[in-house]
């Protein structure tokens, strides 16, 4: 079984990223998110958890999303976009943060550069934000698995996997005392073909995209977590060098 790796809070560098973690569903993105955000200090802007919370609050946002959620397929490009600029203004973001689902289409690739190149709104940042784009690739099988192993708590967030990082005891979290852990709504066999579906034909072109422009740099991510995360680690100070 791997092992957790101990962060240790901001190790001092001024800002960071931003980072963009792209990869299939199950790759790990956003397991490395969160150890990149304990150890650097910036934030973890998921898309999918941003929309997750929307459609628990029942906003008009989550109305639009949870079905179309439900059936794997990707929600709207204005949706998303427009959600996550509200995120990106919040002032934990000014040192950097982590993109942890997005990029997923060719358009919101577009909106991101256009953000970066300060078109879209001042987000009071340094202008060297070309961000460090990150892809974990993954086995097929490995990553059935992962994803239909995956259980997290709803408590404290914390990510498990029955097969991989299973709880200390069964089905319960190790951290928030007592509380059950839960699959989520979309990790169900028949919504899983058309989530790996969305990325092949809609999110392997950013990638590629990314490829083309030289700021690609794929990670295996098929290594054991603290493998994959030291190498995140390294990719990331060599890139603030
Ligand atoms: P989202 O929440 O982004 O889900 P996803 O991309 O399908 O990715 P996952 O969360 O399933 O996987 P992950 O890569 O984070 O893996 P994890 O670290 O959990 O999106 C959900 C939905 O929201 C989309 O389908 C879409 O509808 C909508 N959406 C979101 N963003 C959008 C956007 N930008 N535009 C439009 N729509 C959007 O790991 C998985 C499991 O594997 C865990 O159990 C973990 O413990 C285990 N694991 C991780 N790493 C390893 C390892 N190295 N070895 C062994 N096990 C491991």
């Amino acid at each position: 079984m791997a092992q957790e790796t101990s962060p240790s809070t901001d190790v001092g560098l001024q800002d960071v990223g931003p980072i963009v973690l792209l990869g299939p569903p199950g790759a790990g993105k956003g397991t490395q998110a969160k150890r990149i955000m304990e150890r650097y200090g910036i934030p973890q802007v998921s898309t999918g958890d941003l929309l997750r919370e929307n459609v628990a609050r029942g906003t008009d946002l989550g109305l639009a999303a949870k079905a179309v959620m439900a059936r794997g397929e990707l929600v709207s490009d204005d949706l998303v976009c427009e959600m996550l600029q509200e995120r990106l203004k919040q002032p934990d973001c000014k040192r950097g943060y982590i993109l942890d689902g997005f990029p997923r289409t060719a358009a919101q690739a577009g909106w991101l550069d256009a953000l970066l190149d300060h078109k879209l709104f001042d987000n009071s940042r340094p202008t060297r934000a070309w961000p460090i784009v990150i892809r974990l690739d993954v086995d097929y099988n490995q990553l059935l698995l992962r994803i239909t192993g995956r259980r997290s708590c709803p408590t404290c967030g914390r990510i498990y996997n029955v097969h991989f990082q299973p709880p200390r005891v069964d089905e319960v979290c190790d951290l928030a005392h007592g509380t059950k852990l839960v699959a989520r709504n979309d990790d169900r066999l028949e919504v899983i073909q058309p989530r790996l579906t969305a990325y092949d034909e809609q999110t392997r072109p950013v990638a590629d995209y990314y490829e083309r422009t030289g700021r690609l740099i794929p990670v295996n991510g098929d290594q054991p977590m603290d493998e994959v995360t030291a190498q995140i680690f390294r990719i990331i100070e060599d890139h603030q060098a």
